[in-house]
C-alpha cells in the first residue's frame, strides 16, 4: 500500500510519517519510506544524527539512472532523455517490488531506526519555484508509478506541506493519503483547500488530528472535520524529548498514541486496491504534462510512450524485464 502524509507546514507530517513506519517495522511488516519533503527531516525523525542525515544519497541527483533503469527495453521510450518525469510503464519497462534487490535501491537505500529510507535530496535555493523542484519529486514519481506493491507491504511517503503536490500528478499515486491537522483554523483551511484540489480524483482522503491537548482541541477538529476525522494523535512529551535529543522509543509511547498509529495501519489495510485507476491515472496525467511541456522540451510526441494495452499490477510484473 502506498501511503502518503501531507498538511499544514509543521502540522507533524514527519513526525506522523516516521510513527507509523516504525510502528509497521516494528510488527515485523515491510515497509519501505520515502522523504520527499523540501524540508528533508525523516532521516533525524527515523534516529539518524544530523551528519548521516547529510550523507543520505538524494534521488535527485540520479535521475538519469533512475530513469535508465526503468525504462528497461520499453520499446516506446526511444531514449533515457525523453522519458519524463509522467511517462507511465509499459511492457518491457522494468518494475519495482517493495522488497527485492535491484540497482537502485542499492545505490539510493539507507537503514534509518529500523526502516528503509529514501530521499530526493535537499532543495537548494535554486530549486524553489522553478522546474527542477518538481524534477526532485519527479523522482518520487517514477519510483512510485512503477512500484508494485503487494497486500502487507508498505510505502510511506513524506510529502512536501501544503498543495504544492498537486503541479503533477503525485497527489494520485497513493492508496491511502492522511492529511496532518492541527487543532487551528489554518491547518484545517488547508484540508478544505486539499479536499477542494484532489474532488474528482478518487483521492481516498482521510483527516488525522495533531498535537491535540484539550477536549476542546478534540471539539474544534470533530466540529471542522466531522466525519473525515479518522483519529487525532496528542500532543506528545515522548515526541517533544525526541525533538530535543533523546531516543524515541515506540514502546514507551503514550497509550493513546499507540492506539492511534493501530487506527492508521487498520484503515491503510480497510483501503481496496485499484490498479485500473492508478494506471489510468498516471497516463491522465503524463498527457497532460506532454501537452502542457513535455513534448515541446523533448521534441516528441510523448502520448506515443503510452501503451494502451498495460495496466500496472501483481499480473503486470511477469510483463517486465528483470532487475
Ligand atoms: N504529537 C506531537 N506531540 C508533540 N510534538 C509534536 C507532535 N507532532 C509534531 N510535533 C512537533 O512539531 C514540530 C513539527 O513537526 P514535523 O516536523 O513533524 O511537521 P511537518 O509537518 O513535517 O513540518 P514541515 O512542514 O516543516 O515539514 C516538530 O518540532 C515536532 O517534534
Ligand atoms: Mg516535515
Amino acid at each position: 500500500m502506498k501511503i502518503a502524509f501531507v498538511g499544514k507546514g509543521g502540522s507533524g507530517k514527519t513526525t506522523l510519517a516516521s510513527l507509523l513506519a516504525r510502528h509497521l517495522a516494528a510488527a515485523g511488516l515491510p515497509v519501505l519510506v520515502i522523504d520527499a519533503d523540501i524540508n528533508q527531516h525523516l532521516g533525524v525523525a527515523l534516529g539518524l544524527d544530523e551528519a548521516a542525515a547529510a550523507r543520505l544519497p538524494a534521488m535527485g541527483d540520479h535521475l538519469e539512472a533512475i530513469k535508465d533503469y526503468l525504462r528497461g527495453d520499453n520499446p516506446r521510450i526511444r531514449s533515457t532523455a525523453s522519458m519524463v518525469k509522467t511517462t507511465p510503464p509499459g511492457r518491457g519497462s522494468r518494475l519495482l517490488r517493495v522488497v527485492e534487490r535491484n540497482p537502485l535501491y542499492e545505490l539510493l537505500e539507507r537503514q534509518a531506526g529500523g526502516v528503509r529510507l529514501l530521499a530526493t535530496g535537499p532543495f537548494g535555493a535554486d530549486d524553489l519555484g522553478v522546474a527542477c523542484y518538481h524534477a526532485k519529486t519527479g523522482a518520487v514519481e517514477l519510483l512510485l508509478n512503477h512500484l508494485v506493491d503487494g497486500p502487507g507491504e508498505y510505502v510511506v511517503v513524506d510529502m512536501t506541506a501544503g498543495a504544492d503536490c498537486f503541479a503533477s500528478g503525485l497527489f494520485t499515486r497513493f492508496d491511502r493519503t492522511f492529511l496532518v491537522v492541527e487543532p487551528t483554523r489554518k491547518s484545517t483551511a488547508v484540508w478544505r483547500q486539499y479536499q477542494g484540489y484532489a474532488r474528482g480524483f478518487d483521492v481516498n482522503l482521510s483527516a488525522v488530528g495533531n498535537k491535540v491537548q484539550t477536549d476542546g482541541d478534540v471539539a474544534f477538529l470533530r466540529e471542522q472535520l466531522g466525519t473525515d476525522l479518522l483519529v487525532h494523535v496528542e500532543h506528545s512529551s515522548l515526541v517533544r524529548a525526541a525533538e530535543q535529543g533523546r531516543p524515541l522509543s515506540l514502546e514507551a509511547l503514550e497509550a493513546a498514541n499507540r492506539a492511534a498509529l493501530r487506527r492508521l495501519r487498520e484503515a491503510v489495510d480497510a483501503t481496496g486496491k485499484d490498479w485500473a485507476r492508478f494506471t489510468r491515472q498516471a497516463v491522465q496525467f503524463h498527457l497532460r504534462n506532454a501537452r502542457a511541456w513535455a513534448n515541446a522540451r523533448s521534441g516528441e510526441d510523448l502520448a506515443t510512450q503510452v501503451d494502451p494495452e498495460f495496466t500496472l499490477g501483481p499480473d503486470t510484473l511477469r510483463l517486465a524485464a528483470t532487475p
